[in-house]
This record gives C-alpha cells, sequence and structure tokens, in this order.
C-alpha cells in the first residue's frame, strides 16, 4: 500500500471519528434496494459518504451513500447504507479503503448483505439465504499491490471466510425471528450485465447456489484485516435461464425492498446476540 493510501485512510478516521468519536463494533453494509434498513435505527448520527475522505459514492440506483451509526434493539452498530462495485470502474483501493477505515474505527465484525440472483429450484425471489463460502469467479481482488502488513499477511488463508460462530448465530436468530434462512455458495461475477443462461448453468455446475456483483471484495478486504465476516443474501430472481422472464435492476430493488423486511427482523435479533 502506499503512502498515499495510509493517509487517506487516516483522514478518513479522523473525519468519522470527529462525529462519532465511540465507533461500535459492528458494522452492516446493505445491498441493492436494501438502504431501508437504516429508518429502524434509532438516535442515528448519518454521515454522508462525501464527507468521509477515502469513501467513494456508489453511482447506482438503490445505494445512497451514507455511514450511519445509531441503536437497533438496544445494539449499536454502524451501517454502510450503499457500496460502491467493481463494475463502477473504481479499483481495488476504492474498495479497500472503507473497510480498512472501519477496521481502525475498532469495527470487529462486519455483515455484508446482498442482492443476488438464485441457481437453486428452492432459491427463488424473495429467499434469504445465508452465505457459507464463496468464488471469486471475477478475479478482482483488491489486495493486489503492495501489502500492507499492518492490516493483514500477504498470503491471507480464506479456508473459512464467512465466520463460523457468527453463521451459528445467524442460524439462531433466524429461528427465534421465524425468518426462513437457507444456506449456499455465493459466485462473484464483475457485471454490470446480468448472466446469459450459459454461464449460469456453468455457475450452477461450478457449485455456486447464488451469483452476485458484490461482497467477496469486501469480504477478502476485511478477512485480511481480521475482522470477522458474515454474508447475507437476499434473492431478488433466478439466474438467467431458470425462469422464463428476463432480469431487471427494477426487480431487484422490488423484491429487496420487499423481503428487507424480513432481513430487518432477522439482524434484530442477530446484533442482540453479538
Ligand atoms: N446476477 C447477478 N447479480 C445479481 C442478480 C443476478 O441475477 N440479481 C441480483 N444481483
Amino acid at each position: 500500500m502506499t503512502q498515499e493510501t495510509s493517509a487517506l485512510i487516516a483522514s478518513g478516521v479522523a473525519a468519522v471519528q470527529a462525529r462519532i468519536p465511540d465507533f461500535p463494533k459492528t458494522a452492516i453494509v446493505l445491498g441493492s434496494g436494501l438502504g431501508g434498513f437504516a429508518k429502524g435505527l434509532s438516535d442515528a448520527t448519518t454521515v454522508p459518504f462525501g464527507d468521509i475522505p477515502g469513501f467513494s459514492r456508489s453511482t447506482v440506483v438503490g445505494h445512497s451513500g451514507n455511514l450511519i451509526v445509531g441503536t437497533l434493539d438496544g445494539k449499536r452498530i454502524a451501517v454502510m447504507q450503499g457500496r460502491i462495485h467493481a463494475y463502477e470502474g473504481h479499483g481495488g483501493a476504492a474498495i479497500a479503503t472503507p473497510i480498512r477505515i472501519l477496521k481502525r474505527l475498532g469495527v470487529e465484525t462486519l455483515v455484508l448483505t446482498n442482492a443476488a440472483g438464485g441457481l437453486r429450484t428452492d432459491l427463488g425471489p424473495g429467499s434469504i439465504v445465508m452465505i457459507e463460502d464463496h468464488i471469486n469467479f471475477a478475479q478482482f481482488n483488491p489486495l493486489i499491490g503492495p501489502n500492507d502488513d499492518s492490516f493483514g499477511p500477504r498470503f491471507p488463508d480464506m479456508s473459512a471466510p464467512y465466520d463460523s460462530d457468527l453463521r451459528a448465530k445467524l442460524e439462531t436468530a433466524a429461528a427465534a425471528a421465524g425468518v426462513p434462512l437457507k444456506k449456499g455458495v455465493y459466485i462473484f461475477v464483475l457485471g454490470p450485465n446480468f448472466e446469459t443462461a450459459a454461464e449460469i448453468r456453468m455457475f450452477a455446475k461450478l457449485g455456486a447456489d447464488l451469483v452476485g456483483m458484490s461482497t467477496v471484495p469486501e469480504c477478502l478486504v476485511a478477512r485480511h484485516a481480521g475482522i470477522k465476516v458474515a454474508g447475507i443474501s437476499i434473492v431478488t430472481n433466478y439466474g438467467t435461464g431458470l425462469a422464463p422472464s428476463a432480469q431487471s435492476h427494477e426487480e431487484t430493488l422490488a423484491i429487496a425492498a420487499q423481503a428487507g423486511q424480513q432481513l430487518e427482523q432477522l439482524l434484530r435479533k442477530f446484533v442482540r446476540s453479538l
């Protein structure tokens, strides 16, 4: 990592600390259409990404671009409302820097949520799926470049990217909230186009259950820095060819908003158990 990046991280940390001196240890990244979750926070302080050096604004509809700290059911948490994606043309640093700023602010647990396509017949629109493992099919990696040993090792282990203790807690929280929680492997594609039917057939054969354009880069940066990660997908559509209709971003947003309410019930129970 360059000296400029280290300086950027330090100024990002300072900008957040000036507004939120006592930063929580748990952060949640909200995926496409899930930004409404932040409304459930009380005593919230909102810092627009534009006010934080190192945070870039997403150009995608459905991603607002705020860092919000507030209380959910008595537990203080941070929420990233909106994220940036590799397909927007950002380099790895633009994705890595916000996660590293969270690390320096003391975050120990990161919950990554996303909207995804379902590759199994039992993963239809509206399904809520706990990510058990991932495939970095895009081969986009924000850890490429000089390694900053102060965050983590050159060759980080990925034998358990999604923490087993957090997965157990998610299952308990889902049972308590009465939310059916499925499990699956997420395959990361670069996008921005939705997949062809042939690609979806290939991904299913490769062992993937979900397909999406986010989450994996953030997971890699977080695990490199020793942050524990949980991942949750909201299935907004079947993968191309598995259902008669074509994909659209509008459909993604509409389904995500509906399932988002169930996700909120799940996350409420989950954050209390941390
Ligand atoms: N493919 C990729 N990303 C997605 C999809 C999909 O079908 N649905 C929501 N995000």
